[in-house]
C-alpha cells in the first residue's frame, strides 16, 4: 500500500513537473494559482477577436518559433484547445492597458482593456512557458488581474556615440515590449554623429554621420584609433522601426538635440555655428588625441560637452531646425517629441554679436533666458503641428516653455520643480536609472563611471516624497538612459541593460506595496534562464563576490566582509604584507565571518566551487593611519551619485590610485566643499594631515583650491593650524604641522575650486571636488 501511494505521488509529480514555476516580472497586481496545467502544443490554435489583436498573436508565434521551433495557426473561430486574445476595448475608464489572464486545463484567455493590455497579457503567457526547450509546453493554471502603475515606461538608446544596426534597434524594442514597457527614446543626434536622413540637408548624414576617429579607452583616452566611424538610418528604415514598435505597443520618441550637442550638424552646415570659420579642433580638449583633418568644422572624436552650439541669433538656425522637424514629424506619430536642451555651454553665445542682439531685442537678461527663448520658439512650432515638446531638465533654466514636459536627469529636482508648476515629467535620474554607469564595483570593462547596482534600480520610486498627490499625477513614469560612449557593440548594450532593465520594469509596472526585493531576487533566477534562452548577454554582477569595508566595533580598526549570492560556493581569503602580490595557491583560509583589519595589509578574497576558482580575486590594500576606521562626519553631504559609503569612505584605509575606474572609492561634491571632522577617540599626537584627491577636467572634476586644518580637544571650539594649496605629485594636499600637537578632533576642510574659469571645460559651472581619503599621522 505504502509503495502504491508512493507511486501515485511520484506519477502526479512527474505529470506536473514540466509546468513552469510561476515567476513573472514585473509582478502582476493579483495572481491566483489554479489546479492543473494547460498543454500548449502544435495542435493548439490562437483565436483573435479582430485584427487589433493580430500583433499579439504574431509576437507569440514568432517567440514560439524562435524558442521552441513551432508556430500556431491563427483564426477568428473559437474552439477547444485555444489561446484566445480578446480585447474588451474601452469598457473601463480611464484606459490603463491592464488585462485579465485565465489559464485552465481547457484553454487560455487573455483579455485586455485595450489592445496594448492584451499584448501585455500575452507577455505574461510567455513568462509562464517553460524555460527549457520542449514541444509540449505546460502552462500552469492561473488567474491574473493586472495593470501598470505608470503610463510612461521607457528605455532610451544613444545611437550617436556609437551606431547600432537596424536589426539591433528592433531587438531593443522587443526587449522593451517583453518587459511590458512602452516607450523607446531614440537619441538620434549628438556631437559625435547625426544619425537620421534629412532629405533637404543631405550633408547631415554624408558629413555629420561620420567621424575621423574615436579616442581609445576611458576619457581622455590613451590615443585615437584613427578609424572612420559612422552610419545613419534612412527615412525608410526609420519608418520600419516605428511600425515595428507600433506592432509591439511601443511609442518611439525621437530626440533631435538643440541648442547644444550640435557639433555633427555644425560640421555639415558650419553656418549653424555662431562662428562658422573657427575650426572645431580649437575647441577640442587638450588632453584628448585628434585624428585626421584639423581644419574647419568636424564631427567630435571624444566625449563630453562642447562650446560650439547652434547660434541662437540667426534666423537661419530656426529655419533649419523647423525644416528638420518637418521631415522628422511625419516619421514619428508620437505626440511627444524630444528636443534635448541639456548641457548647452553659453560661451559662444556670450561672444556672438547676433546672439547678444537677439537678447537685447527680446529683453532677455542672460544666456539662460536666451536658451529658454530658443526652446519656446521650438515649442510653439511643435504645438502648431499638434505635438508636445519634451526636453532635459535644463529647459527649466530661464523659464519653462508653456506646455513643455521635462525629463529630469540631474537628480529629481528638475522633475519636482516641473511637477509643482503642473508640467508633465518623466524621471530619469542619474542616481537610479543611468544604465551607462557601472553595475558592479569589480567592473572590468570600461564604463563612464558611477555605480548603480541592481538593488538600487529596484528600490527606485519615481514619485518623490516632495510631491503631494495632485502634483504626483504629473509624473508620467520613468526611463533608463543608455548613453553609448563606451558601448562599442550590441553585446555590451545588452550587458549594460540586463538585468537592470528587468528591475526597472517592476518599478514602473508594479504598485510599491506589491514589490519585494527578496521575492524579486527569486524570480530573477528564472529571468536569467530566459536571457540564456534568448541568447542575450547580461551582467552576472548579481552573483559577484562582493566585498565591503566597515568600521570595527568601537572604531577600533576595520572589518572586511565578503558575500556571494552564488549557490554552493566556498569563499576563501588570504592576507599578506602591504603591497605584496597575492599568491592564492597557498596559505588561504575559508572565510566564515568578517575579517578584522587592524593594520596596513593586503587582503584577497575569492570564491570556489569544488576545486575551481570562480573569480579573479578581489584584492584590497589597506593603508592605516591614525584616522583609519575612526568616527567622521561631514558638514555637507556628497552628491548622491558619488556617495559611496558616506563619510566613512574618507577613513576606510583605501587610497584610490586607479582614478575614475574605481569611482566608488571617491566622495564627489558637486560645487561644494568636503568639510570633514574626524574624532580620533582620545587625545592623540598628530604631525601631518593629508587629503587624497583627483582632477579630471573633461568631466569638470578639479583639484581643490586649498585644504585648511583645525584641531579641537572638545569637538566644540576649533583652532586653525594651517592651510595649503599645493597639490603634490601623488594628487594629495599635504599639511605637515610646524610641531607635533595633541588633539582628539581634527576638522579637514578641503575647499572646492568654485566656479570654473573661462576657457576650461565646464566654464561658469561650479567644479566637482573628488576626495577619496583623509590621512592623519
Ligand atoms: C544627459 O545625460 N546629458 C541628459
Ligand atoms: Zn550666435
Amino acid at each position: 500500500m505504502r509503495s502504491f501511494l508512493y507511486l501515485i505521488l511520484l506519477l502526479s509529480f512527474s505529470l506536473c513537473s514540466g509546468a513552469q514555476e510561476i515567476s513573472i516580472i514585473p509582478k502582476p497586481a493579483s495572481l491566483k494559482k489554479g489546479t492543473g496545467v494547460f498543454n500548449l502544443s502544435k495542435s493548439t490554435s490562437l483565436v483573435i477577436q479582430d485584427e487589433g489583436d493580430l500583433p499579439a498573436a504574431e509576437f507569440l508565434n514568432s517567440y514560439l518559433e524562435q524558442i521552441y521551433g513551432f508556430r500556431l495557426t491563427v483564426s477568428k473561430t473559437p474552439g477547444i484547445n485555444t489561446i484566445r486574445f480578446y480585447t474588451k476595448k474601452f469598457i473601463k475608464a480611464p484606459e490603463t492597458d491592464g488585462y485579465t489572464f485565465e489559464a485552465t486545463a481547457k484553454g487560455i484567455s487573455v483579455s485586455g482593456d485595450t489592445y496594448a493590455g492584451t499584448f501585455h497579457g500575452m507577455q505574461t503567457l510567455i513568462q509562464l512557458l517553460p524555460v527549457t526547450k520542449a514541444t509540449l509546453l505546460k502552462v500552469p493554471a492561473v488567474s491574473i488581474q493586472d495593470a501598470p502603475r505608470f503610463g510612461y515606461r521607457g528605455m532610451h538608446l544613444d545611437v550617436s556615440r556609437h551606431f547600432f544596426p537596424l536589426s539591433f534597434v528592433k531587438k531593443y524594442i522587443d526587449y522593451i515590449a517583453m518587459h511590458k514597457m512602452n516607450y523607446f527614446h531614440w537619441h538620434l543626434t549628438d556631437d559625435q554623429g547625426w544619425r537620421i536622413e534629412i532629405k533637404k540637408y543631405p550633408k547631415l548624414t554624408t558629413v555629420g554621420g561620420w567621424r575621423n576617429g574615436t579616442i581609445i579607452g576611458r576619457y581622455p583616452g590613451t590615443g585615437n584609433d584613427g578609424l572612420k566611424y559612422g552610419g545613419f538610418y534612412t527615412q525608410d528604415e526609420v519608418k520600419e522601426v516605428v511600425a515595428y514598435a507600433a506592432a509591439r505597443h511601443v511609442t518611439v520618441v525621437p530626440e533631435i538635440e538643440m541648442p547644444g550637442h550640435a557639433s555633427a550638424a555644425i560640421a555639415a552646415y558650419p553656418d549653424l555655428s555662431c562662428f562658422p570659420t573657427e575650426p572645431t579642433k580649437s575647441f577640442f580638449p587638450k588632453d584628448c588625441t585628434w585624428a585626421g583633418d584639423t581644419t574647419g568644422k568636424q564631427v567630435q572624436q571624444t566625449w563630453g560637452v562642447f562650446d560650439d552650439v547652434f547660434c541662437a541669433g540667426k534666423e537661419n538656425t530656426f529655419n533649419f531646425l523647423k525644416d528638420v522637424l518637418d521631415e522628422v514629424l511625419p516619421l514619428f506619430p508620437s505626440e511627444i517629441v524630444h528636443v534635448g536642451g541639456d548641457e548647452c555651454p553659453k560661451a559662444n553665445w556670450k561672444r556672438c554679436p547676433l546672439c547678444q542682439q537677439r537678447m537685447k531685442e527680446n529683453g532677455l537678461k542672460d544666456e539662460h533666458e536666451l536658451q529658454s527663448y530658443f526652446i519656446q520658439r521650438m515649442e510653439k512650432y511643435l504645438n502648431t503641428k499638434g505635438r508636445k515638446l519634451i526636453g532635459w531638465d535644463e529647459i527649466l533654466e530661464g523659464g519653462l516653455a508653456p506646455n513643455a514636459a521635462v525629463m529630469s536627469w540631474r537628480g529629481e529636482a528638475g522633475g519636482i520643480a516641473a511637477a509643482k508648476q503642473h508640467h508633465e515629467v518623466v524621471m530619469t535620474p542619474t542616481d537610479y536609472v543611468y544604465f551607462d554607469y557601472s553595475q558592479t564595483t569589480n567592473e572590468d570593462s570600461v564604463t563612464i563611471g558611477g555605480y548603480v547596482n541592481l538593488e538600487k534600480v529596484y528600490g527606485y520610486n519615481p514619485i518623490p516624497p516632495a510631491l503631494n498627490a495632485a502634483e504626483a499625477k504629473y509624473v508620467l513614469g520613468a526611463q533608463a538612459n543608455l548613453w553609448s560612449e563606451y558601448l562599442k557593440n550590441t553585446r555590451k548594450v545588452e550587458y549594460m541593460i540586463f538585468p537592470r532593465m528587468t528591475a526597472l520594469s517592476e518599478v514602473l509596472w508594479t504598485q510599491p506595496a506589491n514589490k519585494s526585493w527578496a521575492d524579486f531576487e527569486k524570480r530573477l533566477q528564472t529571468q536569467f534562464k530566459r536571457f540564456d534562452r534568448w541568447n542575450t548577454n547580461y551582467s552576472r554582477a548579481f552573483f559577484d563576490l562582493k566585498s565591503s569595508v566597515l568600521p570595527a566595533p568601537g572604531n577600533n580598526g576595520l572589518i572586511w566582509k565578503l558575500e556571494s549570492k552564488q549557490p554552493s560556493v566556498q569563499i576563501r581569503y588570504k592576507q599578506s604584507a602591504p603591497g605584496v602580490e597575492t599568491d592564492i595557491t597557498t596559505g588561504s583560509q575559508i572565510y566564515k565571518t568578517a575579517v578584522p583589519i587592524k593594520s596596513s595589509t593586503t587582503i584577497a578574497g575569492w570564491s570556489t566551487t569544488g576545486t575551481q576558482v570562480n573569480n579573479q580575486p578581489i584584492v584590497q590594500e589597506f593603508r592605516f593611519n591614525l584616522a583609519t576606521g575612526k568616527k567622521v562626519t561631514l558638514a555637507t553631504p556628497p552628491a548622491n551619485k558619488y556617495i559611496s559609503d558616506g563619510a566613512f569612505t574618507l577613513v576606510n584605509g583605501i587610497q584610490n590610485e586607479k582614478g575614475m575606474s574605481r569611482a566608488r572609492e571617491f566622495l564627489g561634491f558637486e560645487g561644494t566643499d568636503c568639510d570633514a571632522t574626524i574624532d580620533l577617540g582620545k587625545l592623540t599626537t598628530v604631525k601631518e594631515i593629508t587629503a587624497h584627491t583627483l582632477e579630471q577636467r573633461g568631466t569638470w572634476i578639479y583639484y581643490p583650491s586649498a585644504m585648511e586644518v583645525f584641531v579641537s580637544s572638545d569637538g566644540k571650539s576649533f583652532k586653525s593650524v594651517g592651510t595649503t594649496s599645493d597639490i603634490t605629485a601623488q594628487k594629495t594636499l599635504n599639511l605637515p604641522l610646524p610641531a607635533p600637537l595633541q588633539t582628539r578632533y581634527i576638522r579637514v576642510w578641503v575647499k572646492n575650486k568654485g566656479v570654473i574659469p573661462t576657457g576650461l571645460p565646464g566654464a561658469d559651472h561650479r567644479a566637482w571636488l573628488f576626495v577619496d581619503e583623509l590621512e592623519v599621522r
